[in-house]
């Protein structure tokens, strides 16, 4: 191999018994038995156990130090035998042993389970565990496998700009002073989302890239500031064509990492029944406690709540709650908006409810339920219903330990509506962006936009969106009726668009597409809770980088270049 080493440590076995080898790596552990002491030496392979007979050099040793040894390969005695390891067997009796460079003492013990934000400091000693080769190598693999499938697919990788004009994702933009024109920016793409189209237009046919985007948002568990996404375009499609190709690219991910691929097609789960059963965009369907609705039924009823609220709603949990527990989930439905939370109880055959001497009969029969169960209601709104229920669903779902079933549950959501209403201004606007093409059928959305469908999907996998396309506007004329309902003025829609209007102008081809989050996917794949431990150098929650110190002030001559002056610089909290 090289002068360093002629093999590594996890690739020793019993078939090596009797050779000779020259290793290199890092000293895991050492434990000191008198005359001799044994080292289980560290690569990227495995680990492997060394017995050193020269105590005096082994004295020395400490873990995490790099070193090379020759020795022979010999079995262990059978007493000594590790079945946890798949060196276990066997053992390297050091013949020479040289301290390649030392260490400094440990901020923690590599694979010990400390506090994140240190190990993102030491990042480069944290990186050494096993969780972390394994999550970076998935990561890898992952990527690879995705790549392939979309070669075979014909797609072609196109290298889109990083620097852009403002990008309309929704987020907001990570800025770019340009010092040749002072006082200008450049955005960072939140998404290569019009470069693929105008690929389309300009006759690419199939794009994909593994693209960077950027995003200043809050960062969470599935949130970075930068992430990665599978991006794909493609012309001459419908909605089934860039459904199968996604398709096809996660099961390309899992058979390159080793594993059982989702059956397909991925079932498909219509916007208004997700939010209407399960109160989510983005529904875990790994447990049931499916949402019912009793809005017809209690149009009539004697209890005021009921009657007078548009929408009645429930589900059925199987527990028969306590009252305190019942005031327990009552608070976390009003924590999300509940006025508040009615039950009814069935405690083995004998109902407890405070609203049932309220209800007829006929409502009693339909929504009491079976012995052993509580049925929660939340009347409101519709939204307002759907998101209490959908939080509580999850949260049961949590609490009853409903949601780790092993399996992986990949889904569709189709069918979103083509605007809402944007909360604070009252004024329509688009659900994705701009760019999403209405069914077929809705093409008058100007008249009634609040009713019109569009040609938007989402991918979600056991409850984490893991991404989302549409089939675009491939007409100016459409486009720019969108931007009208959304009350974006001509000017000004030349002003953000116009190349985009210009380019739809000139012949351009039906076309759509779609982008995966690459770090959910991974995450997901690797079973971790969260994105900072698939991501190699991630930031966190304040925005720091705890390994750099990043970001920090800069001086005022180098601002002055950029035409920039900084008002304040905020020394940033330790989360
Ligand atoms: P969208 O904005 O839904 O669509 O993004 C697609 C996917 O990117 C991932 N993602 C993120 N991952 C980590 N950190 C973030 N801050 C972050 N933000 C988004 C998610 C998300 O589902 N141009 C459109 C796609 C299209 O229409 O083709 C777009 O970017 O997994
Ligand atoms: P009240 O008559 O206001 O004391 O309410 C009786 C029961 O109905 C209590 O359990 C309340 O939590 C519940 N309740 C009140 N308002 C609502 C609502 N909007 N939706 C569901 N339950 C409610």
């Amino acid at each position: 191999m090289s002068s360093w080493r002629d093999t590594t440590c996890g690739a020793l076995s019993e078939a090596d018994v009797g050779k000779r080898v020259t290793l290199a790596g890092w000293v895991d552990t050492r434990r000191d038995h008198g005359g001799l002491v044994f080292i289980d030496l560290r690569d990227f392979s495995g680990k492997v156990q060394l017995v050193v007979n020269t105590p005096e050099v082994a004295k020395e040793i400490r873990n995490e130090f790099v070193v090379q040894v020759e020795g022979e390969v010999v079995n262990r005695a059978p007493e000594a035998v590790n079945p946890n390891l798949s060196t276990g067997g066997i053992e390297v009796r050091v013949e020479a042993l040289r301290i390649v460079s030392r260490s400094t003492p440990l901020p923690f013990q590599v694979g010990d389970d400390v506090d994140d934000v240190l190990r993102l400091r030491y990042r480069w000693l944290d990186m050494r565990s096993d969780r972390m080769q394994r999550n970076l190598r998935l990561s890898h693999t992952v990527i690879a496998g995705i790549r392939r499938a979309m070669d075979d697919m014909g797609f072609v990788d196109v290298w889109t700009p990083s620097m852009t004009k403002g990008t309309p994702e929704g987020a907001r933009d990570f800025l770019v002073p340009i010092r040749l024109q002072p006082g200008t920016f450049y955005a960072l793409a939140q998404s290569p989302q019009l470069f693929k189209q105008l690929c389309m237009i300009g006759g690419l046919d199939r794009y994909y890239q593994i693209a960077t985007c950027w995003r200043d948002e809050d960062l969470r568990a599935d949130r970075q500031f930068e992430f990665r996404q599978l991006d794909l375009e493609m012309s001459f499609v419908d909605r089934e064509d860039v459904l199968d190709v996604m398709e096809e690219a996660v099961v390309g991910a899992f058979v390159a990492a080793g594993r059982e691929p989702p059956p397909r097609p991925f079932p498909r789960l219509g916007y208004a029944e997700a939010m209407a059963k399960y109160g989510s965009d983005k529904p875990d369907l790994r447990f049931g406690l499916e949402i019912e609705d009793a809005t017809e039924l209690t149009r009539a009823s004697e209890f005021g709540v009921f009657k007078s609220a548009p929408t009645v709603r429930y589900i059925v949990a199987p527990r028969a709650y306590s009252r305190a527990e019942l005031g327990r989930l009552e608070e976390i439905a009003k924590e999300w908006g509940a006025k508040g939370l009615a039950y009814l109880v069935n405690d083995g055959g004998e109902l407890r409810s405070p609203i049932a001497k309220y209800l007829s009969e006929d409502e009693l029969k339909q929504l009491q339920p079976q012995p052993g169960n509580t049925a929660l209601f939340v009347a409101d709104e519709e939204a307002t219903v759907s998101r209490v229920l959908g939080g509580l669903r999850l949260h049961l779902a949590r609490e009853l330990e409903l949601m780790e079933t092993g399996e992986e549950l990949f889904h569709w959501i189709v069918d979103f509506p083509l605007f809402e209403r944007d909360e604070d201004t009252g004024q329509w606007t688009f659900l994705h962006h701009p760019f999403t093409a209405p069914m077929p059928g809705h093409e008058g959305f100007e008249a009634d936009p609040g009713s019109a469908l569009s040609q938007h999907y989402d991918l979600i996998w056991n409850g984490w969106e893991l991404g989302s396309g549409s089939i675009r506007i491939h007409d100016a004329d459409m486009q720019q009726a969108v931007f009208r309902v959304m009350g974006m003025p001509e000017e000004e829609q030349h002003a953000k668009f116009g190349f985009l209007l210009e380019a739809l102008a000139m012949g351009a081809p039906p076309h759509g597409g779609f982008a995966m989050g690459i770090e959910r996917f991974v995450t997901r794949m690797a079973g971790e809770p969260d994105l900072r431990q698939i991501v190699a150098f991630p930031k966190i929650a304040s925005g720091s980088d705890p390994l750099t110190g990043g970001p920090t002030p800069m001086p005022d001559s180098v601002l002055k270049e950029l035409g920039i002056r900084a008002l304040q610089a905020q020394a940033p909290d330790d989360r």
